[in-house]
């Protein structure tokens, strides 16, 4: 079986093809495929993805992106057995192309096709391989599912592939949020995630005390909050000069990863005393950090030694459509497929 994943909710034009492998309730997928075309060039004077230029660049590039994504899997749109959209959550004139797209191809080759919720699509990003494969054995499941990316911060207990409970997100800013807002206060570039992660390994030329806090780390809620992070970098650094904030930017750029670190791993280790579950799935643009995977996988390995962690491959960290194309089976699995005109937009979708 093979799936074409198609993902524009925000400023990343992605296409993937994606073949099944193995049985169906524990199968495993191979990428032959995956293309996507950033935005990142064009939003990047504004500091942050500007909506309407964002749908335009969408609607320029989503053909030739299919095409290269089925050129690339030596396949033909005939030989596709079914077709996945992300239809939400995102910026509704992004999600609107690829949602439209779709439904066209679905409807003149008579396609089934499903709508992928693009958080689904974060939660499975690990299972996708362009080697060998990996299967989503049921074993793996209840498992605990983190996402933490630009526009969500989101912990779900996955009762089993297709079934989710909500157990905590983030009551202000997303993780990748803060990064970029944080990177922009200190004047390093956009995306913020990258750079802060770049200038935390740069040696810093004045040695200052700085310390931020760990917000929420105590409570025993498992929501997050990270604008009060954001806030107490801004009040650290207001008397600096620009001289000095350069000077000691890469331990500011380090306390800052190390305070999300932290936060992410406690909340994750105190997830897993309320629920029995047998793995731990981590997604999205931030979990391709290397000093936050590390965190994690060291506070998880010494506390919770058996329980295995997944964490996608760095190109499947930040967003693409092979992950959609994986999700859109195991909703197919679950519920079957839609007709062309029974699949929407929608800006607002939850994981159901
Ligand atoms: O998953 P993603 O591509 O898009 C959303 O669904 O939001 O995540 C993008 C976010 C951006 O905020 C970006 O700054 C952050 O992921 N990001 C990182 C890194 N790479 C991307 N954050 C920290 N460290 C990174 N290496
Ligand atoms: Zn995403």
């Amino acid at each position: 079986m093979k799936i074409l994943g198609i993902e524009t909710s925000c400023d990343e034009t992605a296409a993937a093809v994606v073949e099944v492998k193995g049985d169906q309730k524990d199968a495993g997928f191979l990428v032959l495929s995956n293309i996507v075309s950033s935005q990142i060039p064009l939003h990047k004077k504004y500091g942050g993805v500007y909506p309407e230029l964002a749908a335009r660049a969408h609607l320029e590039k989503i053909v030739p992106v299919i095409k290269e994504a089925l050129r690339q899997a030596h396949t033909s749109l005939e030989e596709i057995d079914l077709i996945a959209v992300t239809h939400g959550p995102g910026l509704i004139g992004s999600l609107l192309v690829g949602v439209n797209i779709a439904k066209t191809i679905a409807y003149l080759l008579r396609k089934p096709i499903v709508p992928v919720n693009h958080l689904e699509g974060h939660l499975y990003s690990p299972f996708a391989k362009q080697n060998e494969p990996l299967s989503i054995s049921p074993s793996l499941f209840p498992a605990l599912g983190l996402v933490v990316s630009g526009g969500h911060t989101e912990l779900f207990l996955i009762k089993e592939p297709g079934r989710y409970q909500l157990l905590g997100r983030t009551r202000d800013d997303a993780v990748g949020e803060a990064f970029d807002k944080v990177a922009k206060m200190v004047g390093l570039g956009y995306p913020g995630g990258p750079a802060i992660e770049k200038e935390a390994l740069k040696k810093a030329y004045q040695k200052i005390n700085f310390r931020l806090p760990r917000p929420m780390i105590k409570s025993q809620s498992l929501d997050f909050s990270f604008a009060g992070l954001k806030t107490a970098v801004l009040y650290s650094i207001q008397h600096f000069s620009d001289e000095r904030l350069k000077k000691v930017r890469p331990l500011i750029a380090a306390e800052f990863q190390q305070s999300i670190a932290e936060v992410l791993s406690a909340k994750l280790l105190k997830a897993t005393e309320n629920f029995r579950v047998t793995s731990i799935i981590l997604g999205g643009g931030v979990i391709a950090n290397k000093t936050i995977q590390q965190t994690l996988k060291r506070r998880i390995s010494r506390l919770s030694p058996h329980l295995p962690l997944f964490i996608p491959d760095p190109q499947f960290c930040t967003d693409n459509a092979a992950m959609i194309a994986i999700a859109g089976y195991i909703h197919w699995l679950k519920k079957g497929a839609s007709q062309w005109y029974d699949v929407f937009a929608d800006a607002n979708a939850e994981v159901a």
